[in-house]
């Protein structure tokens, strides 16, 4: 695992969006995987101001997202599917069916997780998956007891997910109780993973996810395994981290770094 500190929020989403910018432009026919988020919204004004300036091209790309709410149809602003659109799919040249959310409103959900994963066996595989990190320590909505090797599934949200989310529906009682999810093995399985968390409320999590054991009261934590993950982080979020200068260190004296720095 890698992990980058940049001082700022701004920064940190810069660099995200510079390394998928980078994986696009090496490989056109990419499959990346996608999160949604607020941390996520400046990563993808990112993507678009460089599709737009520098000509970065979606064209060819294929994309699986990471979850959506159950019940929630495609229009519904909540959701996830309405915020890709309107944040990232919208606004550069990829084709629309080249896109991929699971359907919340499928009438067998069991099926449509299978279908899912089929989906992105078809297509190869995840090359690069993007990530946050919900205040519960979920990758997806991979909520706390989640299988380290569990595969798309729908789960029940828990109460502290609830409670985070809770003020994009205007009250916990609008909110949808369960989503579907790839699952943490799913998420493992993909070549490269890439996760952003920045601000101080995400500061205590990332550390436990960053340092602590491995644990599936913590999905996040099972990144570890991963072979090639990296953690982007603002300072903020590093606040907890207690190894941050060795991880500063690494990073400004990996040559892998130095066009990023
Ligand atoms: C939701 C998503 C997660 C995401 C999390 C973080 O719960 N299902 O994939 O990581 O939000 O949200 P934010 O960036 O708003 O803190």
């Amino acid at each position: 695992m890698d992990v980058i500190i940049r001082p700022t929020k701004e920064e940190a989403a810069h660099l995200v969006a510079r390394l998928l910018a980078k994986a696009v432009k090496a490989k056109p026919h990419t499959v990346l995987g996608l999160a949604t988020g607020n941390t996520m919204e400046q990563v993808y004004q990112q993507l678009v101001k460089l599709h737009r300036e520098e000509k970065l091209d979606f064209s060819l790309c294929r994309t699986f997202n990471l979850d959506e709410y159950v019940g929630l149809a495609p229009d519904d602003p909540h959701s996830y599917r309405y915020f890709m659109n309107s944040h990232l799919f919208k606004k550069v040249n990829i084709d629309l069916r080249n896109t991929h959310l699971p359907n919340g409103m499928a009438a067998d959900l069991d099926a449509e997780c299978r279908a899912y994963e089929y989906r992105i066996q078809e297509f190869g595989g995840i090359d690069l998956q993007l990530l946050g990190i919900g205040r519960a320590g979920h990758i997806g909505f991979n909520e706390p007891l989640s299988a380290l090797r569990s595969r798309t599934r729908v789960k029940a949200l828990s109460p502290v997910t609830i409670e985070q989310n809770a003020p994009l529906f205007g009250g916990a009682e609008k909110m949808p109780r369960r989503a579907i999810t790839m699952g943490v093995g799913t998420i493992l399985d993909s070549r490269r993973c890439i996760l952003l968390a920045t601000g101080a409320g995400k500061a205590g999590i990332i550390a436990k996810a960053v340092e602590g054991p491995i644990t599936a009261m913590i999905s996040a934590s099972t990144l570890q395994l991963h072979p090639h993950c990296t953690v982007v982080v603002d300072d903020e979020a590093a606040g907890q981290l207690k190894g941050a200068d060795y991880y500063r260190w690494i990073f400004e004296n990996e040559p892998e770094w130095e066009e990023f720095r």
